[in-house]
């Protein structure tokens, strides 16, 4: 039977497998190329798999992880103000959220713009089903008024989303220090491609964890419950799960680092011995050598300095910084 002759809800499921297809064709791509290369790596991206996605709300309940009560502080504090930067004459915006995940702390800026009568729908952007799921059905219950938009996908492909032609102004949301977990270089690239995107005006609020006593950022990806250790570690997991890989989890130690004159904390999984993991879907193995590393992330700490010389690398203007009381933290507002 074609695609013609379906009914709507055959369609749509054709369209999903499709969709999940494609998803596990980039995966698979990227862990090959990354499994392949040397030093060995694999892409920070795909820890978030629903159970990845929920090791990671554990991880933002964490107290060690003090990102997230340091944001949270910020938008309690500040969330009237940003309306105030993104309101012209009371005219509806779209708020996009980049990884929105619970939206735990951008229900507190909903609330509030809510509470203020602004006009606007709000579209979070996320790769875990469950987690928007969780997420639409809590915003129905606490704010049964707001208009929402979302979106399952990764944020390098929902930005096509943005080039949707509009006149509305769009304020694009990217915390918690997501654009952490690229390098300078990707992080410009990424932003640089967001702001083609956007129309002049438009507004961007991303959040910068910064520099602090490097004992405090370490404790943060270390932390004595082992719930990060977890998290990288459900990345082999999923390996094994969706391309019938063979890791043995007992094998790797989780090692971060922090490297105080460049800002860079990494993840590291250290294979404890020699051994040979096999892809029984792909049909590919690779080897390792006792103590050979695979680089699973990089979680950027930045100087505010640092952050205006991305801001104009990237093609945005600074407009305002709002920072927590211990300055560990910053939401900055950049205008395209
Ligand atoms: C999502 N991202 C900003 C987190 C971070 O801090 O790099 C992911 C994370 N990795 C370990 N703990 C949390």
């Amino acid at each position: 039977m074609g695609l013609g002759m379906m009914d709507a809800t055959d369609r749509a499921a054709t369209l999903d497998q499709g969709l999940d297809q494609t998803f596990r064709d980039r995966f698979a791509a990227d862990v090959v190329a990354g499994l392949s290369a040397r030093p060995k790596y694999l892409l920070s991206k795909y820890f978030y798999d629903d159970r990845g996605s929920q090791l990671f709300q554990q991880i933002m309940g964490m107290e060690d992880y003090y990102l997230t009560d340091c944001e949270f502080e910020i938008l309690e504090r500040h969330g009237l103000a940003l309306l105030d930067l993104i309101v012209q004459d009371n005219h509806p915006f779209d708020l996009v959220e980049l990884g929105a995940g619970d939206g735990l702390k951008t229900k507190v800026l909903l609330g509030q713009f809510l509470g203020q009568g602004a006009d606007f729908c709000y579209a979070p952007i996320d790769i875990s089903a469950e987690a928007m799921a969780g997420l639409v059905a809590d915003v129905a219950v606490q704010f049964p008024a707001l208009a929402i938009a979302p979106l399952v996908d990764d944020y390098f492909h929902g930005l096509h989303r943005l080039q949707e032609q509009t006149e509305r102004r769009r304020v694009v949301l990217f915390l918690g220090s997501s654009v952490g977990n690229f390098t300078n270089d990707e992080a410009i690239a990424f932003l640089r491609h967001l702001g083609e995107n956007l129309n002049p005006g438009d507004l961007l609020m991303i959040g910068f964890d910064l520099m602090k006593d490097p004992k405090r950022i370490l404790r943060a990806y270390d932390d004595p419950e082992g719930i990060t250790r977890e998290f990288n570690l459900n990345l082999l997991d999923r390996i094994n799960r969706e391309l019938g890989g063979d890791f043995d989890r007992d094998r790797f130690l989780h090692t971060p680092t922090y490297d105080p004159m460049t800002g860079e904390t990494k993840s590291y999984l250290v294979s404890t011995q020699d051994q040979v993991v096999h892809l029984a879907m792909l049909d590919q193995s690779f080897r390792f050598d006792a103590w050979e590393a695979i680089d699973m992330e990089i979680s950027k700490k930045y100087s505010l300095r640092e952050i205006d010389g991305i801001a104009d690398r990237a093609g945005f203007v600074p407009v305002k910084s709002f920072l927590d009381e211990r300055r560990w933290f910053v939401d900055a507002v950049w205008m395209r």
